[in-house]
């Protein structure tokens, strides 16, 4: 049975390739996703994606899926990850599980990104594995999509 899964993106990841590329690598944003729409395809899922600069967009988004037919969120809210209670409020509101990536090792970085507001409702966390770690995400998603 295909699984539908909807990958979400925060703030500033729109430059990912020449944003900080020592921390974020080289990889643009539409490069990432169209390696994880053919992964999710590889594994007979379906896979969208959603970048926002915006709290609300995001939020709309959410609400969104919860109509859409969607399986399971893997999101990456940037910097909303460490201020966003309207975020973490969406995604508990939907009730979808979900993944949560950091391309860098937050816990590497600056002390305000050692808290995340999601993290405590996501199925798992990944972060520091750059875009390998939203391709680990694909697989799980694919995985707990079918076995739920
Ligand atoms: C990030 C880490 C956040 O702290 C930062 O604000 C980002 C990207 C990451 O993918 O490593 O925008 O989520």
């Amino acid at each position: 049975m295909a699984q539908r899964i909807l990958v979400l993106h925060g703030p500033n990841l729109n430059l990912l390739g020449t944003r900080e590329p020592h921390v974020y690598g080289h990889t643009t944003l539409d490069a990432l996703n169209a390696g994880l729409v053919d992964l999710a395809r590889s594994l007979g899922s379906s896979l969208t994606t959603f970048q926002s600069n915006h709290e609300g967009a995001l939020v709309d988004r959410i609400q969104a899926a919860r109509l859409d037919g969607t399986d399971f969120v893997i999101i990456n809210a940037g910097a909303f990850t460490h201020t966003s209670v309207a975020i973490r409020d969406a995604l508990a509101g939907v009730a979808i599980p979900f993944v949560e990536v950091h391309i860098s090792n937050v816990y590497k970085r600056e002390a305000f990104r050692h808290h995340s507001y999601l993290s405590d409702l996501a199925q798992g966390v990944v972060a520091g594995l750059g875009p390998l770690g939203y391709e680990a995400a694909v697989r799980f998603a694919a995985q707990h999509a079918q076995s739920a």
